[in-house]
């Protein structure tokens, strides 16, 4: 089962060799650029001819088995992950909420639920069911409210700050919890993300013991939570199915309800020499909307679309990809086309429809609309976020009036242009050379360590693990 492979092996192993494939690539890639100019100026979308067809045919057969071998995920598998992840954030939601002060003028608590974000719940994660999103919602003292606001000029695109209203006036008793959880912003209070997030590592810490001990029977559990980060849950399962042995780690993401499922999340948005981001600001997770869309997309779709699947194909091209690149533009190649990057340029392109044009039959005519859509997208260094600010989203997907009248955001505006030059050149040399850079990067050589380790243990790996 391709979904269990792992281990640590080898971890240099990618370096080697990529620089002469480098060239030797820009040469094919100058060829194939010619050879498909060519083929346009005939008129046809697709050069015609006996060769073309078979090589057509070898590239979408490589696509399929790179697929089913490396990227699908088994439903099973997942199925057990996803059933472990939600028992066990359950235990340790319910433990927290109650271990929570009385609710009063000075506590923040848990709302007692959790909302589970991210590919694996949406049907396109790659790969292993080794990491998940989960947003933990908490609750503000009685009377609070939060007042979210974009956060122009202070800090990345995309930023929030939560101003906070009481609906009877300040009143004195607040104090402390001002004390404990705001900072001061253009004279005002702002709800900060930093003390929040320090406040909900250490409760969940305080938690985690009576947790463990009441699950020990089923799984090990631990908690890492460095300064700045999201706290992390580490999960092995002790089960006697072998499929259930894979380690999961769940990024517990500490949210405020913004009413109609959407989220400020203290995880400040990515994006390259983004600041340390100061205190005070928020994401906006949209999380649940995406998902609202996803599954509009999936009625009006035909049944065999296979937009999900090229979303997850075209992830994994970018992570084989990444393992011939050299720093710095090995981490800018991963912050450019983030997962939801492509997920935005998959929206896009899936609502210019028509969506009957997405049956499994065109597989890889669509994906290359995909990637020489993103190829303008970085071109022109626009990409827009698909929420915020679109006044004309389908009704499906109800947004409140502050995020449709928001000022809209350029999801690309972070890099600059020779980075993104580069980003499309290498994409569309990626794309062409799918069938090579498959075979490449497919043998045992690239295969043993676990391609790109889930990213939330890469983080931590990164720092001392505070247990
Ligand atoms: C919301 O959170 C999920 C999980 O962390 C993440 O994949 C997604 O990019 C976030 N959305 C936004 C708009 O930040
Ligand atoms: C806004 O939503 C529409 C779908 O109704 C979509 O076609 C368009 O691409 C979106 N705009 C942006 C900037 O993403």
């Amino acid at each position: 089962m391709q979904a269990l492979r792992g281990g640590a092996a080898g971890e240099g192993a990618a370096e080697a060799g990529s620089v002469p494939f480098l060239k030797g690539s820009a040469l094919l890639l100058l060829g194939c650029l010619l050879a498909r100019c060519c083929g346009a100026a005939g008129g046809g979308p697709r050069p015609g001819g006996v060769r073309a067809a078979g090589a057509a045919g070898s590239r979408r057969s490589a696509l399929e088995t790179f697929y089913a071998r490396q990227l699908r995920l088994s439903p099973h598998v997942l199925g057990h992950s996803k059933a472990h992840v939600g028992r066990v954030v359950a235990e340790l939601v319910r433990a927290a909420k109650a271990q929570g002060l009385q609710p009063g003028p000075l506590a923040l608590s848990l709302r007692g639920d959790f909302v589970r974000i991210g590919s694996a719940y949406e049907q396109h994660k790659v790969r292993s069911p080794d990491c998940f999103d989960i947003l933990v919602p908490l609750r503000l003292p009685p009377h609070l409210e939060p007042q979210p606001r974009r956060a122009d000029g202070l800090g990345p695109h995309g930023a929030f700050v939560c101003g906070l209203r009481a609906r009877a006036g300040w009143p004195r008793r607040y104090r402390p919890f001002a004390e404990g959880f705001c900072v001061e912003l253009q004279g005002r209070s702002h709800l900060s993300s930093g003390l929040v997030l320090r406040w909900f590592q250490g409760h969940l810490q305080r938690c985690l013991g009576a947790v463990r001990y009441r699950l020990q029977e089923r799984c090990r559990i631990s908690l890492s939570a460095c300064p700045g980060r999201l706290p992390t849950l580490h999960i092995l399962p002790c089960s006697d199915y072998v499929c259930c042995h894979i380690s999961m780690s769940v990024r517990l993401i500490p949210a405020i309800p913004l009413g109609d499922a959407l989220y400020l999340t203290a995880l400040p948005p990515e994006g390259p020499q983004a600041p340390p981001a100061p205190e005070a600001l928020w994401g906006l997770n949209a999380s649940r909307q995406e998902q609202r869309l996803l599954s509009w997309l999936k009625e009006q779709a035909p049944a065999s679309s296979c937009h999900l699947k090229c979303l997850q194909i075209l992830k994994g091209l970018r992570d084989l990809r990444r393992q011939g690149l050299e720093e710095p533009f090995c981490s800018q190649w991963g912050q450019v086309l983030s997962s939801y990057v492509l997920k935005t340029a998959l929206f896009s392109l899936l609502l210019q429809g028509p969506l009957d044009a997405w049956d499994e039959r065109f597989l890889v005519e669509r994906l290359e609309d995909l990637v020489l859509y993103l190829r303008d997208c970085l071109r022109k260094q626009v990409l827009m976020h698909f929420f915020l600010g679109n006044a004309s989203l389908p009704e499906a997907v109800a947004l409140p009036r502050f995020l449709k009248e928001a000022a809209p955001v350029n999801l690309l505006a972070a890099f600059d242009g020779p980075t993104l030059d580069l980003a499309a050149f290498q994409l569309i040399n990626t794309w062409f050379q799918a069938p090579h850079i498959i075979r490449m990067y497919s043998s045992p050589r690239y295969l043993r360590p676990a391609l790109t380790p889930c990213r939330h243990v890469a983080e931590a790996r990164q720092e001392p693990l505070g247990e």
